[in-house]
């Protein structure tokens, strides 16, 4: 069996959908899971999606990205410009890394400018709402070898 692609959401995503839909929109974290698996299905990937407010709980599913997963997209939201601690983690995997937001922080405000995952990320997709999250899996599958 091929290893899943890991998928990983930080902080107030699971309120996606009522959370400032002007700038992320109305579709729901349910709805992001389903077109992820949509995507890695059609390259005959399966998708670990997870949702965590919690830093260290994330780090824990990076670390068992490190010998379970084929790749992983992250989607570390406001952990992303503060934890040096998941950079640590990320920075520890060999497998390709893609770092993913929905809307493009580096054309809102400045504190939001700074990545503590982009620098050990193979790319960044930002700014296009789900389908970032699509374009993540689908350039992560390829990373993968599909
Ligand atoms: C986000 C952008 C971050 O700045 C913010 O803290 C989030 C979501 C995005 O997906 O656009 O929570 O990562």
């Amino acid at each position: 069996m091929s290893k899943p692609i890991y998928v990983l959401s930080g902080p107030n995503l699971n309120l996606l959908g009522e959370r400032e839909p002007a700038i992320y929109g109305t579709a729901t974290l349910a709805d992001v899971k389903r077109l992820c698996e949509a995507r890695a299905a059609a390259k005959g990937r399966q998708v670990v999606f997870r949702q965590s407010n919690h830093e260290g709980e994330l780090i824990e599913w990076v670390q068992e990205a490190r010998t379970e997963a084929c790749a992983l997209v992250i989607n570390a939201a406001g952990y992303g410009h503060t934890s040096v601690a998941l950079h640590d983690a990320l920075k520890m995997l060999a497998i390709p890394v893609v770092d993913c937001h929905l809307s493009n922080p580096a054309a809102r405000e400045s504190f939001r400018h700074g990545s503590y995952v982009s620098p050990v990320a193979r790319g960044v997709v930002s700014g296009f709402g789900p389908a970032s999250y699509e374009l993540a899996v689908e350039a992560a599958c390829g990373l993968a070898g599909d």
